[in-house]
């Protein structure tokens, strides 16, 4: 099998954006691990299923009607890329990624985007859980303050004020949630090398894991 990049790191880190541009820049395919938790978050809400309910939810998860065709995610035949990008949807992810019943029915799916092309994944358990043989393990992170920001940024909102405040606490709650649950929780591994991109910009970081690639 072809080389595997596994990048992992928490909430609105910029891991997205830096390991699209490096499966760009090698060729390579991209698994956006996150896009599965959050279609399986929006599927259960539709099929009516509560995040909360394990058992429920790994059954959606296991039979989850979704396609990554031309750039679009499509559920049911529907493009929810917008959609599954809310921040309620966000959260029902994370809600929906503590069930380790749910990580499983995941699992098989994640492993099937790895080709002869090589592929670079990114999210909470790339390298420890679904690509553990990954030639390279990157932890991207960045303070709580400037995630916050990028996505204010993103947003179109200011970086002050009751709005950023809220998009502040938001992340530092999913943090606190990625990191002390008890399925896959969000560390960096001892053989992960570590990309903080509080002081970083796009161009910089994705440059430094194509350079540890190539070494
Ligand atoms: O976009 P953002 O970085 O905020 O999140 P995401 O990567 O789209 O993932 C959404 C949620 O799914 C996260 O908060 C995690 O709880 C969960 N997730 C996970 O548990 N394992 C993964 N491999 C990817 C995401």
């Amino acid at each position: 099998m072809a080389d595997v990049i596994a990048i992992d790191g928490p909430s609105a880190s910029g891991k997205g954006t830096v390991a699209s541009r490096v499966a760009e820049a090698f060729g390579m395919d991209y698994l956006d691990s996150g896009a599965l938790y959050r279609l399986t978050a929006l599927y259960a809400q539709r099929q009516g299923a509560a995040w909360s309910d394990g058992t429920a939810v790994a059954v959606l998860a296991a039979n989850l009607p979704a396609e990554f065709a031309d750039g679009k995610i499509l559920l049911d035949g529907e493009d929810v890329g917008a959609e599954i990008r809310s921040e309620a949807v966000g959260m029902g992810a994370s809600e929906v990624a503590r069930h380790p019943e749910v990580r499983t029915a995941l699992l098989q799916r994640q492993r099937d985007f790895q080709t002869a092309s090589g592929l670079v994944a990114d999210g909470r358990d790339m390298g420890s859980v679904v690509f553990p043989d990954a030639v390279l393990k990157i932890f991207l992170t960045a303070s709580a303050q400037i995630r916050a920001q990028r996505r204010a940024a993103q947003l179109g909102l200011p970086c002050e004020g009751a709005a950023f405040e809220r998009i502040l606490s938001d992340i530092e709650a999913r943090d606190e949630a990625d990191r002390c649950r008890e399925a896959a929780p969000l560390k960096q591994l001892p053989d992960a090398l570590l990309l903080d991109t509080s002081d970083m910009g796009i161009e910089e970081a994705v440059k430094k894991v194509i350079d540890w690639y190539e070494q």
